[in-house]
């Protein structure tokens, strides 16, 4: 397996955060650091980047790419790495004064290398133990304990939500209740194999995201992440033009969820259907102004997700099911 991470949608980052000379970036996944030394490319010769990893390993590869731009001085380095997560992204960007921000990027989901080290228990092709934490040092639930001590309900509903497994939840279940205990990623992955028809991926890859989103809690990651992302950004003003928010996400559960937040924060109201009808002569009262005092907080950059082409995935066949989605900071809001 290649531990390489190629970084997915590479210009299409660099063209969504509009990267200039002495901006001030925020890479909340730095991760191998691929966009990371794009971005300081770009934004040479004294633009700034702050960088973002849960994964302690992450961190000291991400280090190592981008040593050329950091200095023993930290006043001077054009690089910061913080090991973190990015539940914690305004506290940690005010700190290491990096609030305005032109530019905030999150590239959801794995590195190449996270994958590629079987010791860390995401790939269910390689023998490893099932753990999957982002951060192994942090505590916290494996996806053994998941996969062991759950009763068979929260196993069946974890596999049906996060996994999107409609129609195998329970036999999947089943299979695993009566297989415990399970240690190891090919364990599990013969045992979902066992029970699961074979189809265009592979039996297990949906239960694997299923348990790889609950240790990590990452729909919850985001829903935190994004209003900060928007509170740091620059607004526009006579200096520059407002920040931009750059979200990559690998499958629906994140999209649905980063298209939600990008569509509210970029309308003026968003009173609910329900009071509006409330609201209506017929009910005593005529419509009247919105009652929510909302204001747009975005302009939406994308009106349609920006998906890989077909020669970027005939390379990089782990960017197929990337979306790429980008806000612009307004004023209000
Ligand atoms: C797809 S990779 C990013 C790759 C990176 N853009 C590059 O070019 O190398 C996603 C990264 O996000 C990290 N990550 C996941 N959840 C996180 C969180 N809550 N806070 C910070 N980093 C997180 C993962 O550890 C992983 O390294």
């Amino acid at each position: 397996m290649d531990d390489i991470h190629v970084p997915v949608l590479f210009q299409e980052v660099l063209d969504g955060l509009q990267v200039r000379p002495g901006g001030r970036y925020i890479d909340a996944t730095v991760g191998g650091g691929g966009h990371a030394a794009g971005i300081l490319a770009a934004s040479s010769p004294n633009g700034r980047l702050l960088g973002l990893d849960r994964d302690p390993a992450a961190v000291e590869i991400a280090r190592a790419r981008l040593a050329s731009y950091s200095e023993p001085n930290v006043c001077r380095s054009q690089v910061t790495l913080v090991r973190g997560s990015f539940t914690r992204l305004e506290e940690i960007a005010r700190f290491s004064d990096f609030v305005p921000a032109d530019g905030v990027l999150l590239d959801l989901g794995l590195s190449s290398f996270q994958l590629a080290d079987s010791a860390r228990g995401f790939a269910f092709m390689a023998d490893g133990p099932l753990d999957m934490r982002f951060d192994p040092t942090a505590g916290g639930p494996t996806a053994a304990d998941l996969v062991n001590e759950l009763s068979r309900e929260e196993l069946a509903m974890l596999l049906y939500r996060y996994g999107d497994e409609r129609r195998q939840h329970w036999r999947i279940t089943q299979a695993i209740v009566a297989a415990r205990p399970l240690r190891t990623t090919t364990g599990l992955a013969a045992v979902v194999a066992s029970v699961v028809p074979h189809r265009r991926i592979h039996p297990a890859t949906r239960t694997f995201q299923a348990l790889r989103i609950a240790v990590n809690d990452e729909l919850a990651a985001l829903e935190a992440v994004l209003p900060q992302a928007v509170e740091i950004l620059a607004r526009p003003s006579a200096v520059g033009p407002g920040g931009r928010l750059v979200v990559i996400s690998f499958h629906s559960l994140e999209d649905r969820i980063v298209k939600r937040f990008l569509r509210r924060e970029s309308r003026d109201c968003v009173c609910s259907l329900d009071v509006a009808v409330g609201r209506l002569p017929s009910a005593g009262r005529l419509p009247s102004a919105c009652t929510c005092d909302h204001r747009a907080s975005l302009r939406l950059i994308t009106r349609r997700p920006v998906r890989p082409t077909a020669d970027e995935i005939a390379v990089n066949p782990r960017s197929r099911s990337a979306r790429l989605r980008v806000g612009q900071r307004l004023a209000v809001g």
